[in-house]
């Protein structure tokens, strides 16, 4: 099978490394891929939001399916282009990825599916939500209806920030996307992560994993798009897969296909998990970054067929096997993110990282020059492990951390932290 994957972060790479192990895959194409991944296929010099380039090579050169990994090309329509030419792709329609790309449109989906969510309202003008902010308690949620690359949510403690971030989001602070707001109940409780995927009709569970979002350690500073991640997640228990297969997964994708819109793809439940029940704080039309590196770690199973599957409605009577193992993933990123930072500085030590058993380095950030690896983002490097528990996995992952030199990256020292503590 020729595969065509899209995207070029520590997803993509762990998506890239998972398949390449496929004996079923003949050749791996990557658009445009990273100085990791590149290892594992040809790299086109195709960028992943040329949607036209993107499907007239999977046309021109019988790509039997094309894996998107990130929400941009989605939202913009690279599924329905490339299933218009015939080509099969792992990833929505447009129409479909609404459910990421259009905060109200998600509520929408969960009250017509009665799936659990925030009560919410969504406002275009300011005086109607100032005065729906009044009706609330605090803290309040503001969001950007559309997609703000992970910046559209505030959680104002006070009436002020929230009527501050009402005005700036409603004066064009993220252009287009937040035209229109989402003000919603803040919903108390312990997040975890959990993918599905689906060919619209048929699903197949995967599992739940956590990240952490916040830069620094104890969960203080600003947010990122994840400094961590583990999987199991123990709040994730079976109570609770459950009730999230039975009220909210279930309920969605039946709620999609409904409207003529099937979902093809991972579904990404972003939940509130209080009590053994779950609530849907977000859906994501992709795989979660770091979370998709962990599950790849996990998944025993041969990944390339359940995408194939997924991608062309022969999803019925598939089932993926996990290890038991646990998986930790630590990401190392630039002193300076998720604000300004430099770009450029050397890292050595990733071989010495990966020739440790268990251990797996996934670049999302990197540059390759005259053979040297550099920094070239924010988040840099995901060091992932595998271990019998969480706290093994994430000493392990540290080991790998430690291998590697680049003073001028910084990580968390307490991935896990939680877990761990419930362990204890
Ligand atoms: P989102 O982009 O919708 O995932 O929101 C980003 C983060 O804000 C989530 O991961 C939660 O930590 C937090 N958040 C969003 N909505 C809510 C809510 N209604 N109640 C509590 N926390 C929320
Ligand atoms: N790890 C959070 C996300 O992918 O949105």
């Amino acid at each position: 099978m020729k595969v065509l994957l899209i995207g070029g972060g520590g997803r993509e790479h762990a998506l890239g490394w998972k398949i390449a192990q496929s004996p079923n895959l003949t050749k791996l194409y990557l658009a445009p891929g990273n100085p990791g991944l590149n290892r594992l296929g040809e790299k086109l010099s195709i960028p992943e939001n040329d949607l036209e380039a993107i499907t007239a090579f999977a046309r021109e050169n019988e790509i039997d399916l094309v894996v998107v990994g990130p929400e941009a090309p989605l939202a913009d329509g690279l599924g329905d282009k490339l299933r218009a030419a015939g080509v099969a792709c792992f990833g929505p329609d447009a129409s479909a990825a609404q459910l990421e790309s259009s905060k109200g449109f998600m509520k929408e989906v969960c009250a017509a599916a009665g799936a659990p969510t925030a009560a919410f309202g969504q406002f275009s003008e300011q005086a109607p939500a100032k005065a729906f902010l009044r009706e609330q308690t605090p803290p309040y949620v503001i969001k950007a209806d559309g997609l703000a690359a992970g910046k559209g949510v505030v959680i104002a403690e006070t009436l002020d920030e929230a009527d501050a971030a009402v005005r700036e989001m409603l004066s064009g602070q993220f252009g287009a996307a937040s035209a229109s707001i989402v003000i919603e109940e803040f919903m108390a409780g312990e997040e975890a992560s959990f993918f599905a995927i689906t060919d619209g009709t048929s699903i197949v569970p995967m599992i739940a994993a956590q990240d952490h979002k916040r830069a620094f350690e104890g969960d203080k500073g600003p947010n990122t798009g994840g400094m961590g991640a583990y999987s199991p997640a123990p709040v994730f228990t079976p109570a609770v897969f459950e009730r999230t297969m039975n009220e909210i997964v279930e309920p969605i994708v039946a709620e999609m296909r409904a409207r003529g819109m099937p979902y093809i793809g991972v579904l990404y439940a972003g939940l509130m998990i209080k009590d053994e029940r779950p609530r849907l704080v977000e859906i994501n039309a992709r795989f979660g970054d770091p979370e998709c590196q962990i599950l790849m770690r996990r998944m025993e199973s041969d990944l390339l067929p359940v995408l194939y599957a997924a991608a062309t409605g022969a999803l019925k009577g598939a089932s993926i096997n996990w290890r038991d193992d646990a998986a930790a993933l630590v990401v190392m990123a630039t002193e300076g993110y998720p604000g300004a930072y430099k770009k450029g500085s050397l890292i050595s030590g990733v071989n010495d990282a990966n020739a440790l058993s268990d251990v797996v380095v996934f670049h999302a950030g990197t540059k390759e020059e005259n053979g040297a690896l550099h920094a070239g983002g924010g988040r840099v490097l995901n060091v992932t492990a595998t271990a019998a528990s969480i706290g093994e996995a994430v000493a392990r992952a540290y080991e790998g951390v430690d291998a590697i030199d680049w003073p001028e990256g910084f990580y968390r020292r307490d991935i896990a932290w939680r877990a761990l503590e419930r362990d204890a």
